[in-house]
């Protein structure tokens, strides 16, 4: 069901709104950041131009059968050659900050400092002037994704000495471009990149069944970047660090049935929680170390399938961060699922999800708009994780099919969840300082290529010059920044 039909047919029927689906009038604080955002294999292209290395997307993408429709990010959105058109799009949204993120094996063709690629690194300062000119300030993710593929040779995430490259590549980007970035993520998303790409295999480099390793030296990584930044750039850079973490909000399917409400909480901590706990709480969540360990013991192992911090690095990797990046998209309702003695995720997570057949329907089946869980998981994070600065990293919705520039879905789910944003920070006193949405422009969406599309801008890619054309949704998303919320 389109979300015209939600508004003609079934919200057109003479019953007042439910109180969670009133906007509430009121503006952001000032100074609230807002963003865009991108990742450098979604839209930069120019794969092996100027010395840069491979990455497991560029392998992933080119091996039969992997992403839709043969897709892969060879030309993407040639944003390697577009940095005018690119920043004058920005420019016309008005927002404060752009997300952009650095290709790891561009900068580092190999994965080490052995030879950094200046070439590569030179479309980030080219990037960053532009930027600068148009009064718009960078936040760069370090990592998104593209891992260098001579890194994966020696088992890529799954290996422990990553954390090591990671610090060394982090290093080479605080020195050469911390005097101009002011707001760094180090990764982006580590449960996709666990859960995805080395758990299910669905994403690069498509292992199976290694996500708690993965997410381990993820979480290492993170940890060590954020100290070398603490320790020998704060002080003459002055800027601020931390992690993006995404995650569902989660009801019980039904909430009259306590097994469906357990659910939600193993799904929450086997999501968010593995992650943000180590990070702001310190080490993994209870209900994660002991469902692990008991299935773990049950099947005759001699410990636990989930990696054990020691105490010192407990007490490490707790507190890296200076705000909690968060990219949220939906809702999902959960119920218990018994897959016996199966010994993984899965199976120790025992939670399986559906939707609620009245949530819009969008270009994903796994994106459904669902905006008021946005408010209560962003309350759920103050709660839970101490009350950090929060900046939303992420927050969008896609469409598949036909173009249509009138993207009626998309207005509706920016209008509504950043609504939601504004009752968490006005009622629920989430300390939120930015909000950024996803995409900029449609690009290359991983396993689905190029057929679900997120941007503010449509790219026609039949056009050779992959012209950026705005979506009726960019100039309410102009609108909305211009008047710093919902004024009344
Ligand atoms: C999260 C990821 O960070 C981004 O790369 C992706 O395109 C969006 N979600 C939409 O799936």
């Amino acid at each position: 069901r389109s979300a015209h039909y939600y508004y003609q047919v079934v919200r057109d029927n003479g019953f007042p709104l439910p109180e969670d689906e009133k906007t509430l009038y009121g503006a952001f604080p000032t100074n609230f950041n807002w963003s865009t955002a991108s990742a450098s294999y979604q839209i930069e292209g120019s794969w092996r131009a100027h010395g840069k290395g491979l990455s497991i997307w560029d392998k992933f993408a080119h091996t039969p059968l992997r992403v839709s429709n043969s897709n892969n990010g060879d030309i993407a959105c040639d944003s390697y050659n577009k940095i005018d058109e690119d920043v004058a799009v920005l420019k016309k949204l008005k927002v404060s900050d752009y997300r952009f993120s650095v290709s790891w094996p561009r900068v580092l063709p190999d994965g080490t400092n052995n030879y950094i690629n200046e070439a590569g690194l030179n479309y980030y300062h080219r990037l960053l002037d532009a930027l600068e000119a148009a009064n718009i300030k960078p936040q760069v993710t370090l990592y998104h994704w593209d891992l260098p593929l001579a890194l994966q040779k020696v088992g890529g995430w799954q290996n422990a000495t990553i954390v090591d490259r990671f610090r060394d590549y982090a290093d080479v980007l605080f020195s050469r471009l911390g005097n101009r970035v002011k707001f760094w993520i180090t990764l982006n998303e580590p449960y996709i990149v666990a859960n995805l790409g080395y758990g299910y295999g669905t994403f690069a480099p498509g292992i199976v069944g290694k996500q708690y390793i993965a997410a381990h030296n993820l979480i290492k990584a993170h940890a060590e970047a954020w100290h070398l930044y603490n320790d020998k750039y704060r002080a003459p850079h002055g800027g601020i660090i931390s992690i993006t973490i995404n995650s569902d909000w989660v009801e019980p399917r039904n909430p009259y049935k306590q097994e469906d409400v357990d659910s939600t909480k193993r799904y929450l901590q086997f999501f968010i929680g593995w992650f943000a706990h180590p990070i702001f709480n310190g080490d993994y969540p209870d209900l994660m170390k002991t469902i692990v360990r008991r299935r773990s013991l049950a099947a005759g192992l001699p410990e636990s399938r989930l990696p054990e911090f020691t105490p010192d690095e407990i007490r490490r990797i707790k507190g890296t961060h200076d705000y909690f990046g968060f990219n949220h998209y939906c809702t999902v309702l959960s119920y218990p699922v018994d897959l016996g003695n199966q010994q993984d995720y899965e199976a120790d997570r025992g939670t399986g999800t559906t939707h609620d057949r009245t949530w819009i329907e969008t270009g994903s089946f796994w994106l459904k708009i669902t905006p008021f869980g946005f408010r209560k998981i962003l309350k759920f994070i103050k709660d839970e994780y101490g009350n950090p600065p929060v900046y939303v990293t992420e927050n969008g919705v896609s469409e598949r099919g036909p173009v249509d520039l009138n993207d009626i879905h998309r207005t509706h789910y920016y209008n509504t969840y950043i609504n939601q944003a504004l009752k968490a920070h006005v009622l629920d006193g989430v300390d939120l300082r930015g909000y950024t949405a996803w995409s900029l422009m449609d690009n290359f969406e991983w396993a689905a290529g190029y057929s679900e599309r997120f941007g503010l801008f449509y790219v026609n890619r039949s056009n050779p010059t992959l012209p950026r054309i705005a979506k009726n949704s960019a100039s309410r998303y102009a609108s909305i920044i211009s008047c710093n919320g919902f004024p009344d």
